[in-house]
């Protein structure tokens, strides 16, 4: 489908792997410059360089989305480089150990915050700040299921995803009437390495492969394509929204 986003400038958090990977490649089959920034610069630039080979226009950049200073360097490098900002997707982020909450070590609550809730609220900060110069802007937020409902032994990953559905919905209101529209996106079980990594860590990935009501897990380029869809025109009314895609996980 043509979203009417040619041209427009994006920054994908978390771009170089699994969904933020399959979110840079459908914007830039849509025509949209995209600034790929991510902890990994090897796997940012590999991204960026199959969009480039294949026509399109993207560029990787180092970014720590858990280090205020680094989103602010980076969101001033991306309006400086690409002359503004007009769509934007945080979806960086870490899944963090499995473990009941009352021995849950405090460092590593720490981190799963830091990254999937500070780097989020950093994000979103400064991304507002430089689409008020333009008057107009969207950005989808990446949460989870998670961000909905809850997965034992995961209260850090449970309690940063619920905080992004929040943060989405206040920011939302704020901006409103400003032409900024931000939403959030929780996807489901997607075969991501993400979910590769958990897989090997834990044999309850089994049971939620046996709890996916489609009997298969989803595809980066689904989470994409609606992730495209809120970003553009074409979701001119959809603001302060979570929007599952999840394959009916959470209808259970
Ligand atoms: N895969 C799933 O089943 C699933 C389900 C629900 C939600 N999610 C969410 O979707 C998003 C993407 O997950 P994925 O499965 O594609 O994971 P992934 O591990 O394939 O990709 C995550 C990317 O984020 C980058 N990253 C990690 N920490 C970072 C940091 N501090 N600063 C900048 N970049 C950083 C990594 O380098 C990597 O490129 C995450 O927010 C995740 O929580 C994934």
């Amino acid at each position: 489908m043509e979203l009417g986003l040619r041209d427009k400038v994006a920054v994908v958090t978390g771009g170089g792997s699994g969904i933020g990977a399959a979110i840079c490649h459908q914007l830039a089959r849509e025509g949209v410059h995209v600034v790929i920034a991510d902890i990994d610069m090897e796997a940012a630039a590999r991204i960026a360089e199959e969009i480039n080979l294949a026509g399109g226009k993207a560029l990787p950049v180092y970014v720590d989305v858990g280090n205020a200073e680094d989103v602010e360097r980076l969101m001033a490098y991306v309006t400086a480089q690409c002359g503004g900002l007009d769509l934007a997707v945080n979806n960086a982020g870490i899944h963090g150990m499995r473990n009941p909450t009352g021995t849950y070590p405090i460092e590593e609550w720490q981190r799963v915050i830091r990254v999937n809730l500070d780097g989020v609220f950093y994000c979103v900060k400064h991304q507002i700040n430089a689409m008020l110069e333009r008057g107009s802007g969207s950005i989808v937020n990446i949460s989870s299921i998670l961000g909905t409902v809850a997965l034992p032994l995961t209260s850090a990953y449970t309690a940063a995803k619920h905080g992004v559905v929040g943060l989405t919905k206040a920011a939302a209101i704020e901006y409103a009437r400003s032409g900024i529209r931000i939403n959030v996106v929780g996807p489901g079980w997607i075969d991501t390495p993400l979910v590769t990594d958990i897989q090997k860590a834990a044999s309850s990935s089994r049971r939620m492969d046996a709890l996916q009501p489609m009997g298969r897990r989803g595809k980066p380029e689904e989470v994409a394509a609606l992730v495209c869809f809120l970003l553009s025109e074409q979701a001119s009314f959809i603001t302060g929204s979570y929007h599952a895609v999840d394959g009916a996980y959470t209808s259970h």
